[in-house]
């Protein structure tokens, strides 16, 4: 069984596998290049061959125990035939939303539209790269995916509350969300995916009163549809204020955690195999720093299955060769 397998099924405490948000992704040279040739990142997305080079881009260079597919949380919308643009230094930017084709929208369709995700899949399965690590599929949580539906763009700089007002239209479109997103998990899953883990980047931007339609009952929902499925679960509520609750009413496999939040306060109050919680900042400041932080996380979770990982995606100025350090650090601790 690979490492972080055995973290997540067997609770093994005897070593920290690592992988990295963003892996796949603009601080590698080599990415960029591939990126430069393919300025539609959709379109690149749906290139299974190209995908999966860019997953394995990251395990020919370090020693991680984990491909991610590369892929996005919004190629669901882009399946619903939503548009998707990525517009350079803005992010991404979504078409209008058209809610009677979205309701009523077919599931072969939708598979037809995304199937090269899949495909990646499978072909990182089949590279002996892969033999022995695990190979991570992974979805948007509702919310986030719902927010970024409705707000057409990154809510980071302006997000309209009455975008929500409508209870009739947020509810339904949660329950489509719901539908479409087990399909990926459970397509991710046919063709290879060991884990699953649920991005809800956005989880921080709600009150603690809309948590529980917003982010724990779909969450909730998906959590155990995956664990049907026999696969672990990670969830990544970034930003949410009370994880502790956050856990015990999802109860994923394992708990993702941001840079923001206390990892003692996060070992003293949750029972769950943990992964992440490095402010991925501290790849841009020097090696010394660098090992304290790391080894700071590493030290508190000592005794429990935790996966190293950051607190958020990699940032695209980081220097691999901080990664290669980071990466010998976190192996030569137990
Ligand atoms: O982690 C990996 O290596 C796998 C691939 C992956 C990507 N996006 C590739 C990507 C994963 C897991 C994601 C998840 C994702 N996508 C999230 C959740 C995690 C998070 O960062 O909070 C979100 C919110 C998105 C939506 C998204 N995609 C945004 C907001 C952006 C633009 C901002 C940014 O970081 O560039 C993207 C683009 C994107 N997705 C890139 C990559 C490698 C950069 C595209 C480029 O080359 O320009």
């Amino acid at each position: 069984m690979d490492l972080i397998n055995k973290v997540l099924r067997e609770k093994d405490v005897s070593a920290n596998p690592i992988w990295i948000m963003r892996q796949a992704g603009r601080y590698l040279p080599e990415f960029r290049e591939i990126r430069k040739k393919n300025p539609n990142f959709i379109k690149l997305c749906l290139n299974a061959k190209l995908s999966a080079e860019i997953s394995l881009q990251p395990l020919k260079r370090f020693d991680l125990d984990a491909a991610i597919v590369f892929s996005d949380i919004l190629m669901i919308p882009y399946g619903l035939n939503q548009t998707v643009e990525f517009e350079k230094n803005i992010g991404p930017i979504l078409g209008d939303l058209n809610l009677d084709e979205i309701l009523n929208f077919d599931e072969q369709d939708f598979i037809k539209k995304v199937s090269p995700v899949y495909d990646t899949i499978n072909l990182i399965k089949k590279d002996k790269i892969t033999k022995n690590r695990s190979v991570i599929g992974f979805v948007g949580a509702p919310w986030t995916l719902l927010l970024y539906m409705l707000n057409k763009k990154s809510p980071k700089k302006n997000f309209d509350k009455e975008l929500l007002g409508n209870k009739m239209i947020t509810s339904s479109l949660l329950n489509i969300l719901n539908k479409f997103i087990k399909i990926h998990i459970k397509n991710q899953i046919k063709e290879g995916a060991q884990v699953i883990q649920i991005f809800d980047s956005w989880a921080g931007l709600l009150e603690e009163k809309e948590l529980g339609f917003y982010v724990y009952e779909p969450t909730l929902n998906l959590v155990e549809y995956t664990k049907s499925l026999n696969i672990p679960v990670i969830c990544f509520p970034r930003g949410i204020k009370d994880y502790q609750k956050y856990c015990e009413i999802v109860n994923p496999t394992a708990i993702s955690i941001d840079y923001d939040v206390d990892p003692k306060m996060i070992d003293k109050k949750i029972n769950l195999p943990v992964q992440g919680g490095l402010d991925p900042k501290i790849l841009l400041a020097d090696k010394d720093l660098l090992k304290k932080k790391a080894s700071y996380y590493l030290d508190i979770f000592r005794d429990r299955p935790y996966i190293f990982n950051l607190g958020h995606g990699i940032l695209p100025e980081t220097n691999p060769d901080m990664l290669k350090y980071l990466i010998d650090v976190v192996k030569n601790q137990k």
